[in-house]
Order: structure tokens, then C-alpha cells, then sequence
């Protein structure tokens, strides 16, 4: 299969631990062995921080963007020093150069790519992109709920949905100021436009990610 995996900031690089990486990489070598591996990395942590002081120091949302952009490049660099030689050896800028360098047969690491989104919405394209089979998005929660169960008890996690209810549900969490969704409402309008078969499942150990490409999860399945 072709896989795009989507793993967050908040999971990859909460703080930097060489270990981290270190582990990801082994986890993603072994799915690279028999799948051909993207992986888009998040900004976490660094790119808030960063995003943050050129705000205070009056940079506009867009060139703001464009720094958290970086941040998103330099794990993807990290998780590309993990892997050595099996992965392409620098982040593509675009989703053009990421599938030539697929072609190489290297494991492809990516971060952000223009202002305006978030990577949810760069692994989704590259998905599209490359036609992907799979998407997993690999994020702090471990799928998607019917609200936020860090603030509503009665939350309940979906196993499955369609492309459509997760659009909804996006939508209604998003004009709910300071509302974080797992996955963004631009990510899943493309999932939605190309059917692509998406998990979405709690990244923080990489041997589930790993689990999830035989279809082991407990996340949830947007198809
Ligand atoms: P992230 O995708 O990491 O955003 O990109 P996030 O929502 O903070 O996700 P987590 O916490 O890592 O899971 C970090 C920032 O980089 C910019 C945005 O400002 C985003 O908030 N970015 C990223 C872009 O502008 N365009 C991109 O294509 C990617």
C-alpha cells in the first residue's frame, strides 16, 4: 500500500528526546518494509512558542504561519536523521517533489507546505497526491469524538464514520473559539472530495501506528 502518516508535533516533539525519534524511525522502517512511507510531521510545542513571540513582535498571521512552517521542517528534518540512509535525505517544499522523491524508493518526510493551514491539511493532499490507500493521522487523542472529552464527560469516540459526519462535526467544533478538532475541517473536506480512507488513532506509542497498518486500532476509521 501507499501510506501517508500524519504524525503530530504534539506526539513526535513535545520536547526534543533523541530517544523519541529514535523510536519513531524504527517503528516506521518496519512499515516501510513492506508499504511506501510519507510521513508529514508536525510543529508542536516549538512552533506555538515560536508562532507566538513574531506575533508579539507584530509579524502578521501569514509570516507567523510561514515560522511555524519551519518548526514543522526541522522535526521532519530529525525524524530524516533517524532514519539515515532509508529516508529521502531533506523535506520536499511541495507536493510535486514529494512524490519525485518517492520515486527514489526512500521514505519520504515532509512538514508544512503554504500559510493558511496546518500540516492535518498537507497530509490529506498529499494523500491525494500520491494516491494514497491509506491515511493515518496520528494525533494526542485517540480518535474522534462526538465533543471534546477533555471538557465533556458524555463525549463518546466514534469506531467509524463517514467523510460527511466528521465535516459536520468539524464545523460545529470550530466556531467554538479556542476549539481544537483532531482533525481540521480543510483536511477533511479532501478526504471527503477523494475518499480517502483515513485513521485517525493516539500516536504517542509508535508500535500503534505500526498496528494500525494491519488494521489493529482503537481509533476511529473515516471511510
Ligand atoms: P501544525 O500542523 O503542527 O499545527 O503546524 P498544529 O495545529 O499546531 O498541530 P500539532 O499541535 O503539531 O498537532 C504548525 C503551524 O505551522 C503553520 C501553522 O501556523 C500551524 O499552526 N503551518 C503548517 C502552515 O501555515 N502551513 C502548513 O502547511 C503547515
Amino acid at each position: 500500500m501507499k501510506i501517508v502518516i500524519s504524525i503530530g508535533g504534539s506526539v513526535l516533539a513535545k520536547e526534543l528526546n533523541p530517544g523519541k525519534f529514535r523510536n519513531y524511525a524504527s517503528a516506521f522502517r518496519e512499515i516501510a518494509k513492506d508499504h511506501t512511507l510519507f510521513i508529514v510531521t508536525g510543529g508542536g510545542k516549538a512552533a506555538r512558542e515560536y508562532i507566538g513571540v513574531a506575533r508579539e513582535l507584530g509579524a502578521g498571521e501569514a509570516v507567523s504561519d510561514d515560522i511555524g512552517i519551519e518548526v514543522t521542517r526541522l522535526n521532519a528534518r530529525l525524524l530524516i536523521a533517524a532514519l539515515g540512509s532509508e529516508a529521502y535525505h531533506e523535506p520536499p517544499e511541495t507536493y510535486r517533489a514529494a512524490l519525485e522523491a518517492g520515486l527514489t524508493g526512500k521514505i519520504v518526510v515532509m512538514g508544512g507546505v503554504v500559510p493558511g493551514q496546518t500540516t492535518d491539511a498537507v497530509s490529506a493532499v498529499l494523500a491525494e497526491y500520491i494516491g494514497a490507500d491509506l491515511l493515518i493521522n496520528a494525533t494526542a487523542t485517540d480518535g474522534v469524538y462526538t465533543s471534546d472529552p477533555k471538557k465533556d464527560t458524555s463525549a463518546k469516540k466514534f469506531d467509524s464514520m463517514t467523510a460527511k459526519q466528521l465535516i459536520e462535526l468539524v464545523t460545529r467544533t470550530e466556531m467554538v473559539a479556542g476549539a481544537n478538532s483532531p482533525v481540521d475541517l480543510l483536511a477533511s473536506k479532501i478526504i471527503e472530495r477523494s475518499s480517502i480512507k483515513t485513521i485517525v488513532l493516539n500516536g504517542e506509542k509508535p508500535q500503534d501506528i505500526v498496528d494500525a497498518v494491519s488494521g489493529k486500532h482503537n481509533g476511529t476509521v473515516i471511510e
